[in-house]
């Protein structure tokens, strides 16, 4: 049985009586296949598993974004009843009696590049709430996708920076059949939306098959930034450096991460990828 939780009184009672190991999955709700990917690997890494459901204004700039998200948290406890042992969904009142908080935590110059240069205070917003999560949790692992990747290298520093103690496990993208990386804001595409969207995948399987070939990597991804649909306004299309976030050139050799945000239908949409890029 899966037991919801929505206030952190309850929670921190509730995960003193857990016995064993625990993972936790984070999530803004809209669950999907994605999200039952990490519940799946949390099941494998330990013995009890504990799933956040809130969505994070501090982690919005965008009100209308903020406003739109999907949110459905009996739809969310039914689709994860009796894989994990409990639901947190708080109200914002409850995870944030002050609002904006006195207090946050920085995502560092990290937080300002990319996606954060997009969204300023976003990743300051992710770092803030996953470290409040994580300290009400207490958990041994927490998952996280690799969809998101800047996040997921920010959480990364987060917990090895401040000394958390905690692993954190990635978890690779869930795709739908169409290639399409999966979303809670799929949800918002429309039909020629979600054919639209297909331009990001396409970019990931051009740059996969021009791997381990650098200028191949970097001629693919300019491609897909040239390609031009009128549906798909490219944000970011590139290639880093995963441990500086230094966007690679020609004569780099190593391992890439390609990173890619595009706004289609009015949708943010992000898909990522690990590629070597070992060869001229
Ligand atoms: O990836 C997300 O869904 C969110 O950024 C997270 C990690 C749950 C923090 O709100």
């Amino acid at each position: 049985m899966t037991q919801l939780v929505t206030t952190k009184d309850t929670l921190r009672t509730a995960r003193a009586a857990m016995t064993g190991s625990v993972a936790v999955v984070m999530t803004m709700g809209a669950l999907h296949e994605g999200h039952l990917a990490l519940v799946a690997r949390a099941r494998e890494l330990a013995d009890r598993v504990i799933l956040t459901d809130f969505v994070n204004p501090l982690q919005f700039g965008d009100p209308k974004d903020l406003e739109t998200y999907p949110r459905d948290v009996p739809a969310d406890v039914a689709m994860v009843e009796g894989i994990v042992d409990l639901v947190f969904a708080p109200s914002v009142e409850e995870m944030y009696p002050v609002l904006p908080p006195a207090v946050g935590v920085s995502s560092g110059r990290l937080g300002t590049l990319f996606e954060g240069a997009s969204r300023p205070g976003h990743f300051d917003g992710v770092v803030t709430v996953v470290t409040k999560l994580l300290s009400l949790t207490r958990p041994d692992v927490a998952v996280f996708g690799r969809k998101d990747a800047q996040q997921l290298a920010i959480i990364q520093a987060l917990v090895r920076d401040l000394e958390l103690p905690v692993r954190i496990d990635p978890v690779e993208i869930a795709r739908e059949e169409t290639g399409l990386a999966r979303s809670s804001r799929n949800v918002r595409l429309s039909e020629q939306g979600r054919r639209d969207a297909l331009a990001l995948s396409r970019a990931i399987r051009d740059v996969e098959q021009a791997a381990p070939s650098t200028t191949g990597v970097i001629a693919a991804l300019e491609r897909a930034r040239d390609a031009g649909s009128a549906g798909v306004a490219w944000d970011y299309a590139l290639a880093v450096d995963p441990v500086t976030f230094e966007e690679i050139a020609t004569g780099y050799r190593g391992q890439a991460l390609v990173m890619l945000a595009a706004v289609v239908d009015g949708v943010r949409l992000l898909d990522a990828a690990v590629v070597e890029a070992t060869r001229p």
